[in-house]
């Protein structure tokens, strides 16, 4: 038996968007070959700057394309960009640059351009909208902020 709802579901804890690290059974593995997830760091760098209000961080199990390594699922608002490939710890500080830049703007903002080629198609027969990236050569990072 199914119960009607009477009301959209809802939540306090909206954020601007939200990130989700992969940390299964391939990314971050450097015992199978692949980079290392600087999860310590970028858990003690969200909290630092005081960010999960604003961008929740999640480290995941596996998100499903270990070949592409080291995964990053970031949403914007309802958004999803998928990363892969990321290396270094400069690539996660990034993301820690723009979930800053989020907070400073009071607003989701564009991701920072230089993460723009780790981005990747992660479903078959869906083309990636390409507006997210901040001053790519196909878009202006005002055209891809929306306000909350
Ligand atoms: S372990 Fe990261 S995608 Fe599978």
């Amino acid at each position: 038996m199914s119960r009607k709802r009477s009301a959209q579901v809802s939540t306090t804890r909206k954020t601007f968007g939200q990130v989700l690290v992969c940390l299964g059974c391939c990314c971050g593995r450097t015992d199978k070959g692949h980079p290392e997830v600087p999860v310590e760091w970028l858990k003690d760098q969200w909290r630092k700057h005081m960010l999960p209000k604003k961008v929740h961080l999640t480290i995941s199990g596996c998100l499903g394309p270990c070949d592409a390594t080291n995964i990053v699922l970031v949403m914007m608002g309802d958004r999803p960009v998928w990363l892969g490939g990321l290396e270094t710890r400069e690539h996660y500080q990034w993301l820690v640059d723009w979930g800053c830049a989020c907070d400073a703007a009071g607003r989701l903002v564009a991701l920072p351009g230089n993460l723009a080629p780790y981005r990747m198609q992660r479903f078959a027969g869906q083309h990636c909208y390409t507006p997210d990236f901040e001053e790519t050569a196909c878009c202006r990072a005002e055209d891809v902020a929306w306000k909350y």
